[in-house]
């Protein structure tokens, strides 16, 4: 009786990490910054989920941010030709095909999420995560890998 109860636990627990893994939590700031410059996704997921925080509380007028995920030589380009995509389109040309994966651009106090297909990506490929509000990817980047 008490081996199946131990059973039963160590099932649950590896569920539970097993969901942890395939998705992640950043947080963005008033301060114009993520509270990360490093992701890993394990190449086990069939698809991973990134939620963005913003903690802080100006308006995404003011400092809005993203997240943003592209090829490493790709990310400066999506950026620059985002700017004058406007909020309306998150700063991001419509129907850019470089963007891999995006959220909408949120503000203080709100959250938001995006899925995508990890076997879309290739372990070895250089891959940046930024926020492409217009002057932010110069320190709201990092870099993401696939392990
Ligand atoms: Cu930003």
């Amino acid at each position: 009786m008490m081996k199946k109860t131990i059973v039963a636990i160590s099932v649950l627990f590896s569920g539970f990490a097993f969901g942890e893994e395939c998705a992640t939590t950043i947080d963005s700031t008033d301060m114009m910054q993520f509270n990360k410059s490093e992701m890993t996704v394990p190449a086990s997921c069939d698809s991973y989920t990134v939620t963005l925080k913003h903690t802080g509380t100006l308006p995404k007028e003011v400092m809005g941010h993203n997240w943003v995920l592209s090829k490493t030589a790709d990310a400066q380009a999506i950026a620059g030709d985002g700017v004058g995509a406007g909020l309306a389109n998150n700063y991001v040309k419509a129907g850019d095909e470089r963007v891999i994966a995006m959220t909408d651009v949120i503000g203080g106090g709100e959250e938001t999420a995006v899925t995508f297909d990890v076997k879309a990506l290739a372990a070895g490929e250089d891959y940046t995560f930024f926020c492409s509000f217009p002057g932010h990817i110069g320190v709201m980047k990092g870099t993401l890998t696939v392990k």
